[in-house]
Order: C-alpha cells, then structure tokens, then sequence
C-alpha cells in the first residue's frame, strides 16, 4: 500500500540478506523500518509485536527460518529456529501453517541447498499472502458494491471493523480492509468505523492507514458498536481471523464476538476475511483454539500512565471466539463461502514440497 505516496510491502528482503519490517509499535506516530538480521531477532519482533496480525506473523516465521539457514543450515539450526519461533504467539495459526511448510520443504535437502531453497520459499509466502489477500479484496469489494446499490445516491456504505487486519496485519492490502481499498478504487463510497480495540489500540492502526489512502473514517470506542447498529448506521461488519476451526468457529482479536452478537441483534451482516492459510483444519471447534493471555500491564496502562497499580489483579486474554452461528459468511481468497466446509481441505493444506 501507499506510504506517503510511496509503495511499500510490511515485510521485504533487503539486498544486503537482511529482513526489512516495519515497526509497528511506533505506529502511528512514526513509520519506522527496522533490519532484521537473525532468526533470534525475528522472534523477538514477533513476540514484541512489532510485527503482528496473523498472516503477517506467517511470512515474518518464515523469514525467520530463512535467516537461520542463511547462517547455519544444519538440523540442529533448523530445528532451533523452528522451535523458537513457534514459541512466540499462541493464537495465529499462520505462524504453524508457515513454518510446517518451511520445514516440509528444507527438511529433506541437502544442507547446501537449504538457505537458497528457504529464501525463494519465504519470498513465495509473500508473495502468496499479496495474491490471496487481492483476490479477497475482489470478492468483498462485490459484496460492498451490493450494499453500495440499496443506498441512494452519494450515500456511503458503512463498515465496522475491529482490530487491524489492513495491510499491516499482513504483506500487503490486509484481508478485512482489502475490500475496502478495491471498493474505492471501483469509485464506491465507504465510511470505516474504528473499533479503538483496547488495550493494544491497532484501531489506531487501521485509523493510520485508512487516513494514508484517503478513506473517510471514524474512530470509536469499543463499546459504541452495538449502540450505533441500533442506530441503523452500520451496514455490514467486516472483520479478519487469527484461527479458524474445521467447524468454522473464529479466533480473533478480544471483543470480536460481542460485535458479532450485536450484529446478529440488529440484522447487520457479519462476514470474516479468512486466508485460507489461517484455517486450522486440525481442531474441531472454536473451544480447541488456544486463548493467549497478556501481560496485565498493557491494561494498567494507558499511554504508559499507571491507571491501576500493579496490586489490582486484570485479565488480558488477547483473542475470543465468534461461533459460526453468528457469522454471515466467510471471504477468502477461493470466493464467499456461506459455510467453510464449502472450501476442500486438501487444497488449503501447505503443500507437501519434494527433496529437489
Ligand atoms: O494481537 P494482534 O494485533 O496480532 O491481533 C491481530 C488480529 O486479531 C487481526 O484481526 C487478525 O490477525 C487479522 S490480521 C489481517
């Protein structure tokens, strides 16, 4: 997407070998890009959150075994750096899904073979996640433009969204905002409400972009949602998804599903941007989907002014899971799907890569 005019991916391979991401715990009052050098600091970035979003934490995993094999391609380094990165956020399933395929592929080469073959793979990933998130864009941007018929002339269609799942949250475009960047391109008026989405604020994150491509918006409290669906002012919700269950159920950001209960209240569709790469066909429901919990300090604070001292107890679970009853449809990058066992499981799975 645009940066200040400029085209800019969250996450590049710098020519010098090193990982250019951008730092988003800076965001949004500077654009900071930092260099990664090893698998070690890859992590940490993760872990920090100065890459986030799930499959943006996907391409930046594998990036991560890339530098490892670019320092030292034997098993041991493999493994470590497979390990070590796993280890850094629960929740995404992308991060799994990202390095199972690394590993897939790297495991039965030759040492030799490995830095080369792991760096075109995570360039691949990339790559993948701008195509997939594009053909996303597409199918929303049809799915706007229906609601964009029913209004009357120079009326904005309106969009509530929760979290960040723009362009940041990924390599490029984003999976819940990428119908909104092709909506506009196809001329159709939209307004973006902004979940501020407490206590990490990515609201601010999506405000950030949405300001960067001229997209009217209005930000939000995280509990005004209900009260302006009631209202008659949104028109659909648009969310994206850290793991998705076999049965269709969603992990996402933490308040998620009181928005989708909202909408279901009120009559207001309620759809999830699903990359395929962030379906877990391997648990059944939304129960299995593991819940991180965050350091409490990040609810104590705010703006890094103490709000409660560090005697009161809180509860930061990051994530919650919206059951598939509440939820209208899914856009992926395979179309719009009323039920996600419309979609072939075979086909969603990292490919098994042959020893070249
Ligand atoms: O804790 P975060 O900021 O990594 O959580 C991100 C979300 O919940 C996003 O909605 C989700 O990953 C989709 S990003 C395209």
């Amino acid at each position: 997407m645009q940066v200040n005019g400029h085209h800019q991916r969250t996450i590049q391979a710098r020519t010098d070998g090193r990982i250019s991401i951008i730092d988003q715990t800076c965001l949004p009052q500077a654009y900071t890009r930092v260099s990664i050098q090893t698998s070690d600091e890859m992590a940490r970035a993760i872990r920090n959150m100065q890459v986030r979003g799930a499959p943006l934490i996907g391409a930046a995993a594998a990036w991560g075994v890339a530098l490892a094999m670019a320092e030292q391609a034997d098993d041991e380094s493999l493994a470590k750096a497979i390990a070590e990165l796993a280890n850094t956020r629960p929740t995404a399933v992308n991060l799994h899904w990202a390095l199972k395929r690394m590993q897939t592929l790297l495991q039965p080469l030759s040492e030799i073979k490995r830095a080369e073959a792991a760096w075109k793979e995570a360039q691949a990933i990339s790559d993948e996640d701008v195509a997939s998130n594009r053909a996303i864009g597409e199918t929303g941007a049809a799915l706007i433009e229906e609601l964009a018929a029913e209004k009357s002339d120079g009326e904005a269609v309106n969009i509530l969204t929760h979290c960040n799942a723009g362009w940041l949250g990924t390599v490029d475009y984003g999976t819940a905002l990428a119908p909104i960047w092709l909506a506009t391109e196809r001329g159709l008026k939209v307004h973006v409400w902004v979940d501020e989405t407490r206590p990490r604020c990515q609201g601010a994150l999506t405000a950030w972009e949405l300001r960067q491509q001229g997209i009217p918006h209005t930000v939000i409290v995280d509990n005004a949602g209900g009260h302006l669906m009631q209202q008659g002012k949104v028109d659909v919700v648009i969310v994206g998804c850290d793991r998705v269950a076999a049965n269709g159920d969603v992990a996402n950001k933490i308040g998620t599903y009181l928005k989708a209960l909202a909408a279901r209240d009120n009559n207001v569709p309620f759809f999830v941007a699903v990359p395929t790469s962030t379906i877990d066909w391997d648990i059944e429901s939304g129960e299995d989907i593991l819940i991180e919990e965050r350091n409490g300090d990040e609810v104590r604070q705010l703006n890094g002014v103490e709000v409660y001292p560090s005697v009161t107890e809180v509860s930061n679970p990051g994530f919650d899971i919206t059951r598939t009853r509440l939820i209208t449809g899914y856009i992926s990058e395979r179309g719009l799907l009323r039920k996600l066992s419309d979609l072939d499981v075979e086909e969603t799975e990292p490919a098994e890569v042959a020893a070249a």
